[in-house]
């Protein structure tokens, strides 16, 4: 990696010292704020296990949803805490501020190996502004700086990148260099044939992927709600699926660009067919080109899932962002379970398969087989703009080597 890193570091670099850590603790709450899925605290673990077995005093910063500058108290951090408590087996003393007095007198009393944990950094404007002056407040209680909040990384705000502006070293911790090492290095790197696999709803949203990674791949495979916007470009009648009209040049522009750089290209052939948007709507499996009128395609058909997975026996490496269908509703979530399917096949087999953070990582989660695939991404925006070929301001903010 091109910039410092936690490892870099002696212990007694950090033994004693206040460390500031970013990490981002940004994870699901359900209606009472029980957390549903720390994935995103476990993530932080070894960070913060590394400084502490070195003796570091580690003060936690992370924001939390979007309460745009105000106190917002069902979004203060207090949940983290108790769940970082338990899974650290120590106590995590808790901040009602970021900043300030109060923050100064707790991380005084702090002692070689103790945790503290900040209040929500988007309480104040100052955060996503990255305002210099609430940087500097919140750099004023540590001697140095660990950015690990690779979900955010895609943001220049005050706590992951302004902050660097006044600690020193700033580097990246362990789930960064992680990341890092898979969806880059995998992408500029890797054991082929690498393929793609690009879903989700709309192809706006995924052009600077798709664009991108039809410079490195060996095949992409597009699914999701966007395959239709391909189909309309070919002259498909689609009947009631999501079409973005004013995307139809760019389906064909990104067509002829896999065609020219010699990359497969592959569509579904058959597709999942609802009369309504709803989980309870009437279904039917239909060739591509034999959408009925009126019907709208919620997911990928069983020939695709096929398809797709002859195409991706040969892999070596592949990389999955965005869902194949509507998968939070039963009957479309079969394309993308066969895909989660294929690819904890895949992995038992040696191919190295990352899943590209945001709603795949959900569906593999939801399919049970997180635990089977070589990288589950804890970025959503931050991964794919990383695959964009984007450069992350929490990144490149750090020390370089
Ligand atoms: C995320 O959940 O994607 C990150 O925590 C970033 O959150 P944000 O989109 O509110 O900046």
């Amino acid at each position: 990696m091109a910039k410092k890193a936690l490892a870099d570091l002696s212990a007694s670099d950090v033994a004693g010292k206040r460390v500031l850590v970013r990490a981002d603790f940004n994870v699901p709450l359900d209606d009472s704020g029980n957390i549903t899925d720390d994935t995103r605290i476990r993530a932080a673990l070894p960070t913060i296990q590394d400084l502490t077995s070195k003796g570091a005093k580690v003060i936690l910063a992370s924001h939390f949803g979007r309460p745009k500058g105000k106190v917002v108290d069902s979004m203060r951090l207090t949940p983290v805490a108790k769940r970082l408590s338990e899974k650290l087996s120590k106590d995590v003393v808790k901040c009602d501020d970021c900043i300030g007095d109060d923050v100064a007198s707790k991380v005084a009393a702090m002692s070689d190996g103790d945790v503290l944990l900040l209040e929500n950094v988007r309480f104040y404007d100052g955060e996503t502004s990255n305002d210099p002056e609430f940087a500097k407040q919140l750099a004023a209680n540590a001697d140095l700086y660990v950015n690990d909040a690779f979900g955010t990384a895609h943001r220049a705000h005050a706590s992951t990148a302004g902050v660097t502006e006044y600690l020193s070293p700033a580097v990246a911790g362990s789930l960064i260099e992680k990341e890092l090492k898979f969806l880059q290095e995998t992408v500029d790197n890797p054991q082929r044939p690498l393929a793609a696999i690009v879903g989700g709803s709309k192809v706006s949203s995924k052009i600077g992927v798709i664009e991108t990674l039809l410079d490195k791949v060996d095949k992409i495979f597009i699914g999701g709600g966007m395959i239709f916007t391909f189909y309309k470009a070919r002259g498909i009648n689609v009947g009631a699926s999501l079409v973005e009209e004013d995307k139809l040049d760019l389906a064909k522009k990104l067509e002829a660009k896999a065609k020219d750089k010699g990359v497969e290209f592959l569509l579904p052939t058959d597709v999942v067919v609802a009369d309504k948007f709803a989980a309870d709507a009437n279904t039917q499996t239909v060739g591509v080109d034999s959408i009925p009128d009126g019907w709208m395609g919620l997911d990928i058909g069983p020939d695709s899932i096929k398809t797709f997975q002859a195409a991706l026996a040969d892999c070596k490496s592949v990389i999955w962002n965005g869902p194949m269908g509507v998968f939070e509703m039963e009957a479309f979530a079969k394309g993308t379970n066969g895909i989660a399917t294929t690819l904890a096949g895949l992995t038992g087999t040696g191919c190295t398969t990352i899943i590209g953070g945001g709603d795949s990582v959900a569906a593999v989660e939801q399919a049970g087989l997180a635990d089977k695939m070589s990288h589950i991404s804890t970025g959503g925006g931050a991964s794919l703009e990383l695959l964009e070929g984007k450069t992350l301001p929490g990144i490149a903010a750090l020390d370089d080597a």
